[in-house]
């Protein structure tokens, strides 16, 4: 047993919640519930589920909205709502999120990229399997970046896996384009813009030279599910818990569902269920 790691069962569960997106004033949204909603729904889910967690993990947009930065108080609301599953929390930083509200929020049981109380790079340990937590905002640009440190960090982290160990990797960020045009071009506002990790080639690299122990990678930022891979290295998104799209090429129509991934891990193994909600 240790921080990260509460279940006596040879897998090691988690839950992966995303985009909360929780704001003070809620009622501009089209969704027919608030963000609070949703998330207590994916919670009490959960609760139900009789999975034995071992943790959680919100990868990132925890509070704030488009052009509305993460307000304190969301932060705290966002502890209160994941309060009943008892368990440790890892966050990930996102483009609407406060890094420092994080940061503070971090447990003590893990190892810091760096002293920048402004990153959230990070990474811990939960049994027999290493999680490397990545910061790559570039403010509140919807695109993101990986710093050339954070990079070389990952590599090494990744390089001292034991051979019969495993690893995960999260980010907010989706790292590698896909099919999806607007996902590449959007209009954020007022001006031509791009979901895309500007360096997602020199990350996926990184990641396809360690394929051997990288179990999967998991990360947010699109609001929908989805699983991608490429060169043996498999991008897990999870779906939003307020509202999500379909993410088909010619499709913007929203997806009327919220959701979250149940994830299982265990050396060798990586099982990925796609919960979803009615709104
Ligand atoms: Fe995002």
């Amino acid at each position: 047993m240790s921080y990260w790691r509460s279940g006596s069962s040879e897998w090691i569960y988690f839950l992966q919640c995303t985009d909360t997106h929780l704001r003070v004033s809620a009622e501009d949204t089209q969704a027919r519930q608030s963000p609070q909603q949703g998330l207590s729904k994916i919670v009490q889910y959960a609760l139900d589920s009789g999975l034995p967690l071992d943790f959680v993990l919100h990868t990132g947009d925890v509070a704030g909205a488009l052009g509305e930065l993460g307000q304190p108080s969301s932060y705290d609301e966002c502890d209160q709502l994941l309060a009943p599953l008892k368990k440790p929390v890892a966050y990930v930083a996102g483009n609407h999120d406060d890094p420092r509200e994080l940061r503070r929020r971090i447990p003590t049981a893990v190892e810091w990229f760096s002293d920048d109380p402004s990153s959230v790079a990070y990474s811990f340990q939960s049994g027999e399997i290493r999680f490397f937590v990545l910061d790559a905002r570039i403010g509140e640009a919807p695109h993101s970046r990986i710093s050339e440190g954070q990079l070389d960090w990952l590599h090494a982290g990744l390089g001292a896996i034991a051979k019969n160990g495993a690893a995960v990797v999260v980010t907010h960020y989706q790292v590698l384009p896909i099919d999806i045009p607007r996902w590449h071009c959007v209009d954020y506002d007022g001006a031509p813009s791009s979901m895309l990790m500007e360096n997602g080639e020199a990350l996926h690299a990184v990641l396809s030279r360690h394929r051997a122990v990288v179990a999967g990678v998991f990360h947010g930022h699109i609001h929908s599910s989805q699983a991608f891979t490429v060169d043996g290295v498999t991008y897990h998104a999870a779906p939003s818990t307020i509202d999500n799209v379909c993410n088909l090429p010619d499709d913007r129509a929203v997806d009327d569902t919220i959701g979250a991934n149940l994830v299982g891990i265990r050396p060798g193994s990586l099982l990925v269920r796609h919960l979803r909600l009615a709104r």
